[in-house]
């Protein structure tokens, strides 16, 4: 079976072909990044129209690496929430119509459940071993931080979250802050890399064992308290350990959380998934913990990590095998965020 998947939740207009085995044949992301970066975040109507002009371009791209094209094609898998309204639909009427023109199954995804089974693409060489069901995943990108037990593609639950910032938009405002541009995550990665991660004394955000929720806001705003007080460090090196000490602080909760819910569930496989999953604190840091509890860590390619459609017809093609179909598909679990209706300009979360 060969899928065609269609994302555009947020900021990347994507399509991608995949087997059901999780075998990727195409794999096309269109980046919008610098579309939105001189607004320091996703600015919902350009997405909406960047996307109208991509998603065209990108399937075809997707297709003609294709033995046969559109014709070979079997099913379609297309992003259905959460997400931006007017970003989703382009991707879900595109997808619509080529299965009605075509007389395809469609079927809708969830994009959580896209990336929490993101583990399972094979893009070559490059791929490691795969884990058995279940596994705790922690998915941490712009939008989303929350630790799952997955159980199946229709069983996965959440069993932590954040209760305000996502991980990736604390990278993003902390980067805004010390004046790195957007997306900031990727810049502090690099800088911490030569910093002293003691250098500043920074609060471990809900470091209380008892619960498996996160909360990034305060140390966020204890970042911008340096900042206020002392100013952005014009000093290199400071500037360094302060991205180091806060990648630090974010790092620990988010692996510390996650290592105690494989536990308390008894479950000793843990998946990493999201953009920030590509942070080399963060997998060095569930390497270590991982290694010493004896739970066994799965993390993907980056480019399975951050967001894609190739993921997304993996999803599909799941539930497809199960029978699932999604004839006059609808979108759901999009933001019910007033904001958005305003044309605001948005962090990822509020989405
Ligand atoms: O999954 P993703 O591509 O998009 C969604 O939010 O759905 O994640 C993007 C987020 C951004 O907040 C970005 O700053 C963060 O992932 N990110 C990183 C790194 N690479 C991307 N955060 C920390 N370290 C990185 N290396
Ligand atoms: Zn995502």
């Amino acid at each position: 079976m060969l899928v065609l998947g269609i994302e555009s939740s947020c900021d990347e207009t994507a399509a991608a072909v995949v087997r059901e085995d999780g075998s990727i044949v195409a794999d096309v992301v269109a980046s919008q990044t610098a579309v939105h970066a001189p607004y320091g975040g996703v600015v919902p109507e350009l997405a909406s129209r960047a996307h109208l002009v991509n998603v065209v371009p990108v399937i075809e791209q997707a297709l003609a690496t294709v033995d046969g094209g559109l014709g070979a094609i079997d099913a379609i898998a297309v992003t259905r929430g959460p997400g931006l309204v007017g970003a989703l639909l382009v991707g879900v009427q595109a997808a619509k119509a080529i299965a009605f023109v075509r007389g395809l199954p469609i079927v809708g995804v969830d994009h959580l459940v896209g990336h929490l089974f993101a583990v399972y693409l094979r893009r070559g060489e490059s791929d490691g071993p795969v884990p058995a069901l279940p596994y705790v995943a922690l998915l941490v990108s712009g939008g989303h931080t929350a630790i799952y037990e997955v159980r199946a593609h229709d069983d996965t639950r959440i069993v932590g979250q954040t209760r305000d910032d996502a991980a990736g938009e604390a990278f993003d405002k902390v980067a805004k802050l010390l004046g790195l541009g957007y997306p900031g995550g990727p810049v502090i990665d690099r800088l911490a890399q030569r910093g002293d991660p003691s250098a500043v004394e920074l609060p471990i955000p809900m470091a209380s064992r008892r619960t498996l929720d996160f909360s990034f806001s305060g140390l966020k705003t204890a970042v911008a308290r340096l900042v206020r007080e002392r100013g952005v460090p014009q000093d290199e090196q400071a500037l360094a350990d302060l991205c180091a000490s806060f990648q630090r602080a974010a790092v620990r909760v988010l692996v510390d959380k996650s290592t105690i819910a494989c536990e308390r569930l008894g479950v000793p496989r843990l998946v990493l998934g999201g953009g920030v999953a590509a942070n080399r604190g963060l997998r060095a840091r569930a390497a270590e913990v991982c290694r010493a509890k004896g739970i066994e860590l799965f993390i993907p390619d980056i480019a399975s990590c951050t967001d894609n459609a190739a993921m997304i017809a993996y999803a599909g093609a799941l539930r497809l095998s199960a029978g699932e179909r999604d004839d006059g598909l609808a979108l759901t679990a999009y933001s019910r965020n007033p904001d958005l209706r305003r044309g605001k300009v948005l962090s990822k979360k509020a989405r």
